[in-house]
């Protein structure tokens, strides 16, 4: 059948008939909302971002406040991120499982203020001197004369992990990109009897530029070197099914795509390959870009649902994004 009889601007011919027959639809249960808790900053004190406008860093107060405050707006799920005081930071990353750091207090404090699901992201490069997501050594054979250790890190990664799931983190989501954490983790929760934690992996995580803004908010970059020789190549597709069906082995329950939009391609592979929840970030620089233009007046706020949407039509099931509070706040859905 075609033109005249078949006519595609029929079902588009108002509001009414386009509700009916949307194929997407973006929730407001489908947005984790990135939460970073600063350490230095007492009672209700709150820093702007600088690298991403409209966002601020909490103290402990503060953020459980504008937690609920989501909360009552209809935000479901939280992913909580650390940042330590920059004198507490060693090789080993030390501060990063102590059962009085900044994640484990505001794990606890969520958890006993509000019905959010909370995720904590595990890693050591906020806790670390060297900003590096594993421990290092010196190694000639290497881009930067620096090694970043995968075995040896395990440990320590596993032992972040552990101590989230001690403060009564739900979900904890490991994004360091070292070989065989999903399994290290998955052993560590069961030996101390947490085998209802669930692990979100950061399977198919990118060496990407997209994380610059993230980076100047939680002081976390690397002094020296990148973290290319972990995280994935933005060149690789394939590459990240590999990756995902080893988080799947080691024992998983969600996987992630990350960042989102610039690799939708990957979200939409990943999501046909494999049955678990799948999870895309939305990460600090696709933030940072469309808020410069909005705030410019290039864009409106209406590129803000698309682009979610986009994710979610790639086949994302739940997006971290800055944008949650944005979303929730204005009642844009
Ligand atoms: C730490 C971590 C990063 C992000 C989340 N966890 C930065 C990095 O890997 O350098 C990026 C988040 C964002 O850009 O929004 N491993
Ligand atoms: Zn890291």
């Amino acid at each position: 059948m075609q033109f005249p009889t078949t006519r595609m601007r029929r079902l588009r011919k108002n509001a009414k008939i386009r509700d009916i027959v949307r194929e997407t639809k973006l929730q407001k249960e489908d947005l984790i909302y990135p939460i970073y808790f600063k350490e230095e900053l007492k009672d209700m004190e709150k820093e702007e971002i600088s690298s991403l406008p409209g966002e601020f860093r909490y103290s402990l107060d503060a953020g459980v406040e504008f937690a609920k405050q989501l909360e009552e707006k209809g935000l479901k799920s939280i992913i909580v991120f650390g940042i330590p005081k920059e004198e507490t930071k060693d090789e080993i990353a030390t501060p990063d499982y102590s059962a009085t750091g900044i994640v484990q207090k505001a794990i606890r404090k969520l958890k006993k203020e509000t019905n959010l699901v909370v995720i904590s992201d595990v890693c050591l490069c906020q806790y670390t001197s060297h900003g590096h997501c594993g421990m290092i050594v010196e190694n000639e054979d290497t881009d930067d004369g620096i090694e970043i250790l995968n075995d040896e890190s395990l440990p320590i990664i596993a032992k972040v992990a552990l101590s989230h799931a001690q403060a009564g983190a739900d979900i904890v989501a490991p994004s360091d990109m070292m070989d065989g954490r999903v399994n290290a983790i998955r052993e560590t929760l069961d030996e101390n009897g947490f085998y209802n934690v669930m692990i979100m992996s950061y399977s198919a995580k990118y060496a990407s530029a997209f994380y610059e803004p993230f980076r100047v908010a939680a002081c976390s970059s690397p002094h020296a070197g990148d973290r290319k020789s972990y995280q994935m190549d933005p060149a690789n597709a394939v590459e990240a099914i590999r990756e995902c069906e080893l988080d799947v082995i080691e024992g998983c329950d969600f996987l992630m795509v990350k960042p989102a939009l610039p690799y939708l391609d990957v979200v939409r592979m990943v999501r046909d390959e494999f049955m678990l929840p799948l999870v895309a970030y939305n990460v600090s620089g696709e933030y940072a870009m469309l808020m410069a233009a909005i705030e410019k007046g290039f864009l409106t706020e209406r590129a803000i649902l698309e682009s979610l949407l986009s994710i979610k039509r790639a086949g994302a099931d739940l997006i971290i994004t800055n944008f949650a509070p944005y979303i929730l706040l204005n009642e844009l859905i």
